[in-house]
């Protein structure tokens, strides 16, 4: 089937954009003898992740339970899950993945640490974690400085093994250009050195350091105290990636395919996508140069300035040339979004429909959860 045949909205994955972005990713950390583990997060796909695996991706790091479960199912090891657990529900899921496969949970809070701790004791297990320091973003995170005084603090906890550290340098999504990208990867590496030195100094080794974003990732992979990248966006990229020039049009793989149904206003066209492709995501971190909710293809003088569920607002200006009736591709803001919002992804290949790819663990809910 050709694109031109497909319903409208229809979220698509150019599968030559996605195959090259994993092989960039894949040979750059290969140079650096670095490994990825990609974040899962972004594409929650089995075929996706095993084309990562086949590129070399030695391990996983998820932004959910569900998503550590999942590949745990299916015969994944070495998982990390991205963020620290606090209740018992989780910590009992903690506890069955930890007796499946490698799997590594990220810690940065003593009370939380000492609950997985008892009830690991219980369970008669040891619990592997990192500890997470903060390289700018702060959100999670130890002080990189307070890292050695917070490893010897859970010295207390016999059943919970210290691996390493781990980061994310999600402030890079503040950054409005280019330009504002190095002094992040910067930041990023300065602070797990600085958290590499007061570990070492309060006696301990990281057997594992690990960190990641897509933008960061081309400077910080060639950081020689790094061994483990999580870039997760970099599979799709999106218009927040065009915006400091970290990925091009041509490499941001997954986009919307809309109709233009309506011209109601001179500088105004309508089309048949809305929130349900988009969401109303202009980035997490706060970028000042994003605007609007996606980046039409080819056409520079649209702006997808307004959203409803099922419609689009397109701002013109000054002249275009779409017409009512014309189908147009939008890159989303935020391709992890727009990806959550669909059971399947179709895989485009010369303008044909190739195959669909399962967005096999979208949401937050598992089946297992009732
Ligand atoms: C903890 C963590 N690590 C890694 C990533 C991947 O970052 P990116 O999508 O920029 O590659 C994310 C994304 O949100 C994250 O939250």
């Amino acid at each position: 089937m050709k694109i031109d045949e497909l319903y409208t909205p229809a979220i698509l994955l150019d599968l030559d954009a996605l195959e090259n972005n994993i092989r960039r990713y894949a040979e750059e950390a290969a140079k650096y003898g670095k490994q990825i583990w990609p974040m899962l997060k972004t594409h929650k796909s089995l075929e996706i992740a095993e084309m990562q695996v086949k590129a070399g991706a030695t391990g996983f790091l998820c932004g959910t339970l569900d998503e550590c479960e999942f590949l745990a199912d299916h015969g994944f090891d070495n998982l990390m899950y991205a963020y620290p657990v606090a209740t018992k529900v989780s910590i009992d899921r903690v506890l069955k993945l930890s007796a499946k496969c490698n799997f590594i949970i990220r810690i940065d809070d003593l009370d939380g640490a000492a609950a997985l701790d008892k009830a690991a004791g219980e369970a008669g297990q040891k619990v592997k974690y990192t500890l997470i320091v903060d390289s700018g973003l702060h959100r999670f995170g130890i002080v990189p400085a307070k890292v050695g005084e917070f490893a010897k603090k859970m010295e207390a906890f016999r059943n919970l093994a210290f691996c390493g550290i781990s980061s994310h340098s999600g402030h890079v999504y503040g950054v409005s250009s280019k330009a504002g990208v190095p002094e992040c990867a910067k930041q990023e590496c300065d602070a797990l050195h600085e958290a590499i030195a007061s570990l070492k100094a309060a006696g301990f080794t990281p057997k594992l350091v690990t960190t990641g974003s897509t933008p960061t990732f081309w400077q910080s992979v060639a950081d020689p105290e790094i061994g483990i990248f999580h870039p997760g966006n970099y599979v799709f990229n999106d218009a927040i990636q065009l915006s400091t020039e970290t990925a091009t049009v041509e490499q941001c793989a997954l986009y919307i395919l809309a109709s233009v149904i309506s011209h109601p206003r001179e500088d105004v066209y309508i089309c048949d996508a809305g929130t349900k492709c988009f969401g109303l995501d202009q980035g997490a971190h706060g970028n000042s140069s994003i605007k609007g909710y996606g980046h039409v293809i080819g056409h520079p003088e649209l702006e997808v300035d307004g959203l409803s569920e099922e419609v689009g607002k397109l701002h013109v200006h000054g002249t275009t040339d779409i017409k009512v009736g014309d189908k147009i591709c939008i890159i989303p803001n935020h391709s992890c979004s727009s990806a959550n919002l669909t059971s399947y992804l179709i895989g485009i290949r010369n303008d044909e429909v190739d195959h669909l790819i399962t967005v096999d663990i979208r949401g937050n809910s598992t089946r297992k959860n009732a």
